[in-house]
């Protein structure tokens, strides 16, 4: 039977294969370009790029709209990481991620007997982070914005108020959580006055059209003082949740460095911690840029296993030594050393999978979502902005804000509710991730910009919580290692593997059947992903003319956009 079971999963993530090209090229521009999760925020932060706003300027059009057309992740209620590049080369990276509240502690999510009680750190309201997006959007705007303020949050306004069609998939999740936002709510929250949503519904936010008037004439003290701040802690008190008055107002997003490398001819821009993002994806290309995987070829047994093999070690690394870098020291610069990143490979077989029992987080020198969602923009001036944004799950806590209308995070199960336990995407996390008051929680996600000899060249991310970092690897791998187009390299098949648990996760056919049988004989333990699909992600790649080329991820409701 056992034996059955495990022929069938093979077969499933191997065979079959996937309608979406490889080859296929995405809507092509000249000069500017916004890719989302929704064809209606991608078109709002077009028109903001038409009218002369900057790259900056539509991303915070970008993220107000896709917290009213996209509400399974994007959001007013949760946070998210900024990564920008001026069109002159210079950087910058903003964390507006969400924080533990003061009153949060160590066990909170455990019972008597020190077991993690299951679903607390996921639904409901002691599961929220104190959000950290409109505070993000201003500080964004404030420092690299050029149109006003009232401007950008306007059409988000204006579809909350006016309401908009669902999509298919839209209407098809919001019938699929009815349950969930019944059971997590303590007031009947406007997304379920209908039964049964189905394509092509019209459906309107007022409550949140009320807050996103605040955000737009007040600012930040819109949504972190006043009605929406006293609506947030009264539903706190309702809910037995712990965000108070205080934790709003002393919200603050925090400037950071970027995550920079060189990978032979690129240079990778990305999220440092509190992500793990960044450091992970430069780990994982500055162990493929050792190996010859352009002429080893896409989807073959030797640059499949060399893959696996690294993000097992690359995540193993995650484990142990990442963690809010304001709480805990972050061995940045020992785990972005080449030495250190190349050595970690020293056990590596061909032919053979390691077990994930034979490989521990490294040791580098000292001191140095699921649901999620990504755009990516390009103005025309060539400044870039690579934004990730969550809610962490899928519609986050499922708690909505009653009388404000947006939904709360459950970002805190990014912590290691129980450090060596696995959270929600079976993720073990060690001490560095251990919760504490005002603390952020490590996150995966990977907003990236990659220069090519010095010139801006692909803007991409992605969400799928712990499958972000791998999502966005396999994507830029697909471009720069087998010359794919940036749609047929969104488009293709994706696997996984995070070190523990020991397996390799694959989407319907992305191994193709003859190397997943190999991989399967050569040890390594293959699994179906249980949601399917692995990843959403959104890229632009500038074309060696200057055009630019979107990769509007075919798993979603995704759309390119520009002129
Ligand atoms: N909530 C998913 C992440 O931040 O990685």
């Amino acid at each position: 039977m056992f034996r059955r079971l495990t022929v069938f999963i093979v077969l499933f993530c191997t065979l079959g294969c996937s309608n979406r090209s490889i080859r296929e090229t995405g809507l092509i521009t000249r000069q500017a370009m916004v890719v989302s999760a929704h064809p209606l925020a991608s078109a709002v932060g077009t028109k903001v790029l038409k009218r002369g706003g900057n790259a900056v300027d539509a991303a915070v059009a970008v993220q107000f709209a896709l917290a009213v057309v996209y509400p399974d992740a994007g959001n007013i209620g949760g946070g998210g990481f900024l990564v920008f590049r001026q069109k002159d080369g210079h950087i910058d990276a903003l964390d507006y991620r969400e924080k533990a509240p003061a009153a949060a502690h160590r066990n909170m999510y455990l019972d008597e007997r020190g077991e993690v009680i299951e679903e607390l750190s996921l639904k409901g309201h002691l599961a929220a982070g104190v959000p950290g997006t409109v505070d993000g959007m201003v500080v964004a705007h404030k420092k690299y914005g050029s149109l006003p303020w009232a401007e950008l949050v306007q059409p988000a306004v204006l579809l909350a108020a006016n309401g908009f069609p669902l999509t298919k998939k839209e209407a098809k999740k919001l019938n699929e959580e009815r349950k969930d936002f019944l059971k997590y709510n303590t007031r009947r929250p406007e997304f379920i006055l209908k039964d049964h949503w189905k394509e092509g519904d019209t459906i309107r936010m007022k409550e949140l059209a009320f807050a996103l008037t605040q955000i737009r004439d007040r600012g930040r003290s819109g949504f972190y003082e006043g009605a929406v701040a006293d609506s947030i802690v009264a539903e706190m008190k309702r809910g037995g949740g712990l965000i108070s008055h205080q934790d709003l107002a002393s919200y603050q997003s925090v400037w950071r460095k970027p995550i920079t490398a060189h990978v032979g001819e690129y240079r990778i821009i990305s999220m440092p911690p509190p992500s793990s993002g960044g450091i992970a994806l430069v780990q994982l290309l500055t162990i493929s840029s050792g190996y010859p995987l352009g002429e080893w070829g896409y989807k073959t047994v030797k640059t499949t296993h060399l893959m696996i093999e690294a993000e097992r070690r690359v995540y193993a690394d995650r484990a142990v030594h990442l963690g809010d870098p304001d709480f805990h020291k972050v061995p940045v610069e020992g785990l972005l050393d080449t030495s250190y990143i190349k050595g970690r490979m020293t056990n590596f077989t061909p032919g053979k999978a390691t077990d994930s029992d034979d490989v521990s987080a490294g040791t580098p020198a000292p001191p140095e979502s699921p649901n999620t969602t990504h755009y990516s923009i390009v103005d025309v001036q060539g400044n870039a902005v690579s934004v990730t944004t969550t809610l962490n799950s899928s519609f986050g806590s499922k708690v909505f804000v009653a009388g404000a209308g947006f939904l709360l995070n459950n970002e805190m199960d990014d912590f290691s509710v129980k450090p060596g336990a696995p959270n929600s995407y079976r993720l073990v996390g060690g001490e560095a991730n251990a919760i504490a008051p005002g603390k952020r929680m490590l996150s995966s996600m990977t907003p990236t910009i990659l220069e090519k000899n010095g010139k801006l060249y692909m803007v991409v991310g992605s969400m799928g919580g712990s499958t972000i970092i791998t999502t966005v690897y396999q994507i830029i791998l697909n471009v720069i290692a087998h010359g794919m187009p940036m749609q047929g390299a969104v488009n293709a098949g994706r696997f996984h593997h995070q070190w523990r648990p020991d397996w390799v996760l694959s989407e319907w056919g992305a191994l193709g059947f003859g190397t997943g049988l190999r991989l399967w004989l050569m040890g390594h333990k293959i699994a179906p992903y249980v949601n399917g699909t692995i990843g959403r992600a959104s890229g632009i790649l500038v074309l060696p003319d200057g055009r630019l080329e979107g990769g509007a991820d075919p798993r979603g409701d995704d759309a390119s956009a520009g002129f």
